[in-house]
């Protein structure tokens, strides 16, 4: 027996249900901007398509999702995964021989956990960067080793609308940057360097994104793989996206996520950017993650300037003038 669809609470500012039912499946939001938890499922069984579908919808409208409790085989995170799509595999990051899908982050006193502590977006020196990632817990340290989120579509909703113009239409150089610190200066390992460099050559992604599910604008660009501005000058360029890498920083537009053992996060690797963070050494944290191949980046055409609106902290006429930010 199916449970129709029904709304069982009052709505946040925005007119977002801070739960919802469907098939079964509870979604409760956590976040103003991003974050909610679901319940109703259990992952270590087949999920029926009904399920399945109130999930995805789950993961779309909300941009993170966290199930808790979810005693997971690395089977089971796989099979969940290839729901959603294709899962890839990362080319730098050690994987199973047997699952070259699966990586395992085990960290500890001799395994410190490199290169997440910076703002991302996963693999955006793809082509096609991937359109989810899943991460699921399975020994957390005692305290600290949280993940921060930010919805890049509230990050580009909170840009001025002068901004909003003047970044529309832009494109920006992503690379694998970042990785070429784990290749040596050996003979052998330049050579691996140049093979990879060749497989994966530096991407052009518009720094607006639409997302192809919503339709919504959203900033695309992250300090871990962009790296210029096309057709900018290098101070222009380098001003620039420091002013847009701000934006994740702004804690209005993020969800502070702390784990504990067997919960699973799922993000939309579209309109999100997520820090790992590095807080919890020497002690251990054990996740595994599958990504699920992405799409086509789809971008903005230059803003028309009639479609100009008012920026973050411009009340509008009539409008509480603190624009909602009260002095404290
Ligand atoms: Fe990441």
């Amino acid at each position: 027996m199916t449970t129709p669809p029904v709304a069982i609470s009052a709505a946040i500012p925005g007119g977002r249900p801070v739960v919802s039912q469907s098939a079964g499946v509870t979604v409760t939001r956590t976040g103003v901007n991003l974050g909610a938890e679901i319940t109703g499922v259990d992952l270590t069984r087949p999920l029926s398509e009904l399920h399945f579908k109130a999930i995805e919808q789950a993961l779309v409208d909300n941009q993170l999702i966290i199930f808790r409790d979810q005693d997971i085989s690395s089977e089971n995170l796989m099979d969940f995964g290839r729901r959603f799509g294709e899962l890839t595999v990362h080319p730098f990051a050690p994987s199973e021989k047997e699952a070259p899908q699966l990586i395992k982050f085990r960290n500890d006193e001799t395994t410190p956990p490199f290169g997440t502590d910076v703002w991302h977006s996963d693999e955006t020196f793809r082509a096609e960067p991937p359109m989810a990632t899943m991460l699921v817990a399975k020994e957390v340290p005692a305290i600290g080793g949280d993940t921060l989120f930010a919805s890049m579509t509230a990050a580009f909703d909170g840009l001025s609308d002068r901004m909003q113009q003047h970044i529309s239409g832009l494109e920006a150089i992503h690379d694998f940057k970042p990785f070429k610190a784990l290749f040596n200066d050996s003979l052998e390992e330049r050579k691996k360097l140049q093979t990879f460099e060749l497989q994966y050559p530096p991407q052009l992604h518009p720094v607006v994104r639409i997302h192809p599910v919503t339709g919504r604008k959203l900033l695309f660009v992250n300090p871990q793989f962009t790296l210029a501005i096309k057709g900018m000058d290098e101070r222009e360029s380098r001003s620039l996206l420091d002013t847009l890498f701000h934006q994740a920083l702004v804690p209005e537009y993020q969800f502070r996520h702390h784990w504990a053992p067997n919960t699973l996060a799922v993000w939309d690797n579209r309109s999100t950017q997520h820090y790992a963070i590095h807080d919890y050494y020497p002690q251990r944290r054990y996740m595994e993650r599958v990504t699920i191949k992405g799409g086509p980046v789809t971008g903005v055409p230059r803003a028309d300037p009639k479609t100009l609106r008012r920026g973050k902290y411009v009340p509008l006429p009539g409008a509480n003038p603190t624009g909602g930010h009260r002095p404290h």
